[in-house]
């Protein structure tokens, strides 16, 4: 298929998630990725920048989110929530105000990721890929982050705590639950 012309006339408005490409409910987010696609010479080349402004806008990959993508980049919403599924970074259930992850990967397992799992698990009183009940920390596992050297590795809000040990569960907790809320997160 041949690429299309940046669409000249963002329009707002239309029926929910039957928009045409080249139309936006959010004229804000439509900008800022027509900014990434003029970067590429390929517009479809954008799509994880794309998708991580739309998740940043909505929280998560929504289907407003992936709509809104879908029609400023000009692929079909399927093709593109499929590369959100590929990518660990692209949520695709709604989240927490604050993001904490932790790396069970090789190097992370061998130096008490699990144990760190644990504690982290008791004191926030959820599971792996749950988000606390009050919406604030959503906790989950994920593969390696290149950090192996400074395993086991925790990640808060794309923030690195490098060596993070079990007993570090409480304070970082604590520390989560006394900053401000915010709408989407991820409150650095
Ligand atoms: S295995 Fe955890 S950062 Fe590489």
């Amino acid at each position: 298929m041949s690429e299309r012309q940046r669409p000249t006339v963002p329009l707002q408005g239309g029926g929910e998630g039957r928009l045409a490409p080249g139309t936006t409910q959010n004229p804000d987010l439509y900008e800022r990725i027509q900014v990434e696609i003029a970067k590429y010479p390929n517009r479809r080349s954008a799509i994880i920048n794309a998708l991580r402004l739309a998740q940043e806008e909505y929280g998560w990959c929504s289907p407003e989110a992936i709509g809104e993508v879908s029609r400023a980049i000009d692929l079909s919403p399927a093709t593109c929530q499929a590369v959100a599924s590929f990518y660990d970074m692209f949520f695709l259930q709604p989240v927490g105000t604050h993001i904490v992850e932790v790396c069970t990967n090789v190097s992370c397992a061998l130096m008490g990721a699990g144990e760190v799992l644990g504690a982290l698990e008791d004191e926030l009183g959820i599971r792996d890929k749950e988000t606390t009940p009050d919406g604030l920390i959503t906790l989950r596992t994920v593969e390696c982050m290149g950090a192996c050297g400074w395993a086991p590795m925790v990640v808060v809000n794309e923030r690195y705590q490098e060596h993070f040990q079990p007993e570090d569960a409480r304070a970082l907790v604590a520390d989560l639950r006394s900053r401000p809320r915010t709408t989407h997160g991820h409150g650095h």
